[in-house]
């Protein structure tokens, strides 16, 4: 009897949907299952996605090293611990905590939970405020919100209320926003990264108007920030720009490591401005070396290699390495948008000097599909989407590119190329306009 196994026999084991009685030899599993993932797609060609494709051989190693162990058994790994606390006080120092013996936050497996935890803070908040009566809790957003922010308001029911868009003004307007508030406004979340164009929303114009409204009326309407991407770019790009802990309504701010915090996914973190900020009911202490280790989660168990991966290049690069690669994204992205602009057939919503995104469409007037464009970048591997606006903008289709660490100028050229000549081909088959339909929106 020998060992050997054809490829075929292991391919049909491979495939099977039910265990197999016999298992295989570990270089054998791991050649099939590295063939299978191949027909993914090339995930330093995704443009479409947010989340770092790019990490050193070093930090890979070491976040390998530490996938064994679990976040949450903070008194059986207290420096890991230790880790995760200081990288809660390097992020809320480069977000101007005013006093950082008084913040509170922790990682969490992205943007998304770290938003359930700021509205549920800001919910209970309220609730306490109210004497814990009955009453019926609303958010203010923009119609641009990541969906993070409906699944919260529908899995913890809050009404939503949403400011609706206009042509050629694609995020919140501030004085919009806080005609929806009442005395049953839980809080304002203002975006820093659009994800459906990359721009910035005024905070500090919406802390201004928040900050009127609760004068005149003696509530105090909080503002969180969503800065899922520009948490990470703006304390390194835009350093003058007021949209975090220094803004006196801005209470807590989210964002995800795993984009512009360049870690693999998924990590985020959410800080409160102040210990009172996260009403005390909502954290459970956990013993933790003789002391006590306060901590605020949706789900249990995670590992290790996330925290340490962000701790790594908070190390390794240091504020002037962020701005470096920041920077050169930044770079990247305008010379794609200055290239864009020479077809005469887009409007350039962001040219990404926000966060390191281009977003575009056609101009008013012109016939130019964008679906077309976005598929036929797909034959040479380019994940670039188009997707149209929410509601209100539903006819404006957009186009975006996210550019990330790992994009190269050399990248940048070979995209460039491949864009002219599908530019070229979409207007020689105006006839296939009506067969390309909405992608799904990738974040
Ligand atoms: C503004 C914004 N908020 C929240 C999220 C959700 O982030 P995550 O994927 O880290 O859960 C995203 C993702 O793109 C986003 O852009």
């Amino acid at each position: 009897m020998t060992n050997y196994q054809t490829n075929r026999e292991i391919a049909q084991k491979s495939h099977s949907n039910k265990i197999a009685e016999k298992g295989l030899p570990a270089r054998l599993v791991y050649n099939t299952i590295s063939d299978q993932l191949i027909l993914d797609g090339n995930a330093k060609q995704n443009l479409a996605t947010f989340v770092t494709t790019y990490m050193e051989p070093e930090v890979s190693k070491l976040m390998g090293d530490v996938a064994n162990k679990n976040m949450i058994d903070k008194d059986e790994y207290p420096q890991t611990a230790d880790i995760e606390n200081k990288c809660v006080e390097i992020i809320a120092n480069l977000w101007n905590a005013p006093d950082i013996q008084n913040i509170i936050g922790c990682s969490t497996t992205g943007s998304s939970e770290a938003c359930m935890l700021a509205g549920l803070a800001m919910k209970r908040k309220m609730q306490l405020r109210k004497g814990n009566k009955p009453f019926t809790p609303n958010l203010i957003t923009g119609i641009n919100t990541q969906i993070c922010w409906e699944k919260f308001c529908n899995y913890w029911d809050v009404e939503m209320r949403q400011v609706p868009l206009e042509k050629g003004r694609y995020i919140i307007d501030p004085v919009e926003a806080v005609k929806l508030c009442d005395e049953n406004t839980i809080g304002v979340v203002g975006i820093l990264g659009s994800t459906f164009t990359g721009e910035y929303e005024p905070i500090e114009k919406l802390n201004t108007e928040i900050d009127k409204f609760n004068k005149k009326t003696g509530l105090e309407i909080p503002i969180h920030v969503d800065a899922a991407s520009g948490g990470f770019v703006a304390p390194f790009l835009q350093k003058n720009l007021k949209w975090d802990f220094r803004l006196k309504w801005v209470k807590s701010i989210n964002v995800s490591g795993h984009k512009f915090g360049l870690v693999y996914p998924g990590v985020g973190w959410v800080i409160w401005k102040d210990k009172k900020d996260l009403p005390e009911e909502l954290v459970f202490n956990v013993n933790y070396l003789g002391g006590k280790m306060p901590t605020f989660t949706l789900n249990f168990s995670k590992s290790a290699s996330q925290v340490i991966g962000q701790y790594y290049n908070f190390v390794r690069l240091g504020f002037e390495g962020y701005k470096k690669i920041h920077e050169e994204s930044r770079e990247i992205a305008n010379t794609i948008a200055k290239n864009l602009k020479k077809y005469d057939i887009f409007d350039i919503i962001s040219e990404g000097n926000d966060i390191p995104v281009v977003s575009w469409k056609v101009k008013d007037n012109v016939k130019f599909n964008l679906f077309l464009l976005s598929e036929r970048l797909g034959y040479t591997g380019w994940q670039v989407p188009a997707y149209t606006l929410p509601e209100n903008l539903t006819d404006v289709v957009v186009m975006r590119i996210v550019i990330r660490e790992g994009f190269s100028y050399e990248m940048a050229d070979l995209l460039l190329k491949d864009i002219e000549k599908s530019i070229e081909y979409c207007k020689a088959n105006e006839e296939a306009l009506e067969h390309t339909k909405s992608q799904s929106f990738s974040h």
